[in-house]
């Protein structure tokens, strides 16, 4: 299902920011092909050299790059990808997709693509609960982004509650689903458990055969 599928990762400052290097390499044993944006803090979490590594790919963290090593990367990663994937994403990062904000490479390349787009979203529980990150979440749904539920359990600050992110292969199996056809997108299917039935009067009705057509 992954195979050569062209993921762009975006990874950010996140306590979880180590597991995108068990991510990447999930994808790379599935034929994936990974590049990977990451922002300032995430640097703070994890080497980009390991995860260009990994990903046997340059890592992109810059959105002004010399002159000799030009090239617009928001544009063509967003060309590159068949999908797009943010694990972990911070409460920072969802809050700048949802204002439309683009100050450095991870946004500004989100915002300009149409590609399917994966949000992990993981922080501390009083993070994910703050009404507006949850309303930044759920606006993020509306605008058609994939978010996914963020695990339940021990947290790096050391309490216990929602905001893990979730395992590495519920994440890879949340990127096939997204990049799975949609075969019935958009069509609607009635279900009927037999003919219609039209009373006549409270004991009789008049009837027709069912179609007996099976549209699933
Ligand atoms: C040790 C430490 C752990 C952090 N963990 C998280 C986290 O898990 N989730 C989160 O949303 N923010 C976390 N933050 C805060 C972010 O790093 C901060 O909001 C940062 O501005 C995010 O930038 P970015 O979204 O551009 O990567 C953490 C900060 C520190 C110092």
């Amino acid at each position: 299902m992954l195979e050569n599928k062209k993921i762009v990762l975006g990874v950010t400052g996140g306590i979880a920011a180590y597991k995108a290097a068990e991510l990447i390499r999930a994808l790379i044993k599935k034929g994936a092909q990974v590049k990977v944006i990451m922002t300032k803090s995430a640097k703070e979490f994890i080497t980009p050299l390991t995860l260009q590594t990994l990903s046997q790919n340059q890592v992109y963290t810059d959105m002004f790059v010399p002159a000799d090593k030009y090239e617009m990367a928001h544009i063509t990663l967003a060309e590159f990808a068949d999908a797009f994937v943010i694990a972990p994403a911070t409460a920072n990062i969802i809050g700048k997709i949802a204002s439309g904000i683009g100050d450095d490479l991870l946004s500004t390349t989100i915002m300009a693509q149409e590609k399917p787009t994966l949000i992990c979203p993981a922080m501390n529980d009083k993070m994910l609960a703050n009404p507006i990150v949850q309303k930044n979440i759920n606006k993020l749904k509306k605008f058609g982004y994939a978010v996914m539920e963020s695990a339940e359990g021990e947290l790096a600050c050391k309490t216990k509650g929602k905001g893990r992110l979730p395992d590495v292969a519920e994440i890879v199996e949340a990127i096939e689903t997204l990049l799975t056809p949609k075969d019935f997108a958009g069509v609607k299917i009635l279900i009927t458990a037999g003919p219609t039935e039209e009373p006549l009067d409270p004991v009789r009705f008049i009837t027709n055969l069912s179609s007996g057509k099976r549209l699933i």
